[in-house]
């Protein structure tokens, strides 16, 4: 029989903790669940303790800081090392049936030498719990999925989810590979943000779009990107850019300041990573839009160690009210991606005609 869960799970990148927790516990306030958690620097993970954790699960907001949510079902320490699976099996008896199993561990430091054993579990265990029908017999994504998070090899947390709520990657780990023609490894972050945004369809939404600023482009990571999906790109920045991209013909490179520099006529996408205080970063996206220079833009915002969680508050805030004073419509996602450090990547997009 299904019983409650009173923890809610959240993996995110070791560091980010306390970013975490503190948008599960605003976001629970929000919808009227408490909570709690102690928290384990560089982790990688919170257990936020709620005794509603099913119903804000059902609920839950795209997060940013949190790359993977889910409900722990069963929570099993002292796994004997001959047999593993029979108490997995019994703790999960008269569970529902996923289709498909995950078995991780977090991404902190202190969990790494567990990912081997996780991995090759996963494999006994997909099998018995597809004898025990806890499984279907073949993976079927569309359905809630199981996940074991091993924190050591006799240690697991068990927790079905949602598909709704399932990143593009299992855990949020982009799997991306660096592409050889690109000219930095910023590339992957514009890349992971396309998916994660716009969807796995994103090449094809792309197609309908023809230009592009770049906004802080060299040496040329993100300008790539818009140019392999066949834009034509104006690349603002003093420093130089990669000399095989301007060959393509597609770019032009304007060495300007991408505070005060504005275009001719209106582009499809604006993308920018400059690395400059957020509020000065948003408030410039800001003047695209609410100018109608650009309808969708994709900006990062580094943000200082000590308040990021209220930086990131704060410029909610920014948005909203400036949008909303000019009575634009839109669109706001916000994303600590698996290729940002200290910074998010923000995805902002004009709504009304
Ligand atoms: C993190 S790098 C960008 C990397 C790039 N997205 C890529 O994928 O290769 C930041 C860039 O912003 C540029 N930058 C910083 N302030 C700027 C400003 N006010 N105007 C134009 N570019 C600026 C810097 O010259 C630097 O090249």
């Amino acid at each position: 029989m299904e019983t409650g869960s009173t923890r809610l799970l959240l993996l995110c990148r070791p560091g980010f903790e306390k970013e975490c927790l503190a948008e599960i516990t605003e976001a629970a306030a929000e919808r009227g669940a408490y909570g709690w958690s102690r928290l384990e620097a560089d982790s990688g993970f919170v257990l936020f303790e709620t005794d509603q954790a099913d119903r804000l699960y059902s609920q839950l907001p795209q997060l940013v800081f949190a790359r993977e949510a889910w409900p722990v079902t069963a929570e099993l320490t002292d796994l004997p090392e001959k047999d593993r699976v029979s108490p997995i099996l019994d703790a999960l008896g008269g569970q529902p049936q996923g289709g498909q199993l995950f078995c991780d561990t977090s991404e902190g430091d202190a969990y790494r030498a567990t990912a081997r054993f996780a991995g090759k579990f996963v494999h006994p265990l997909r099998q018995a719990m597809r004898g025990a029908d806890l499984l279907t017999p073949k993976d079927q994504p569309n359905q809630p999925a199981w996940h074991a998070l091993f924190l050591d090899s006799s240690h697991v947390l068990l927790g079905l989810d949602k598909p709704e709520h399932r990143p593009r990657w299992p855990m949020g780990v982009a799997r991306l590979k660096f592409p050889p023609q690109a000219p930095s490894r910023s590339t992957l972050k514009l890349e992971e943000a396309f998916h994660v945004f716009l969807g796995p369809d994103w090449r094809r939404t792309m197609e309908n779009t023809h230009t592009g600023v770049d906004l802080g482009a060299a040496p040329g990571g993100w300008t790539w990107q818009l140019v392999n999906q066949g834009l034509a790109v104006q690349a603002i920045d003093n420093g130089p850019m990669d000399e095989d991209l301007m060959a393509t013909g597609q770019v032009e490179h304007l060495r300007a300041d991408g505070f005060t520099w504005a275009p001719d006529y209106p582009v499809d996408w604006l993308v920018c990573d400059m690395v400059e205080q957020p509020a000065r970063v948003a408030e410039r996206m800001l003047d695209w839009l609410t100018n109608g220079w650009t309808r969708s833009t994709i900006f990062n915002l580094k943000l200082p160690m000590k308040k990021r969680w209220q930086t990131w508050q704060g410029i909610r805030e920014q948005i909203d009210r400036r949008l909303g004073d000019a009575g634009v419509r839109y669109h706001l996602a916000a994303k600590h991606l698996y290729f940002d450090r200290e910074e998010i990547t923000v995805y902002l997009t004009r709504t009304d005609a």
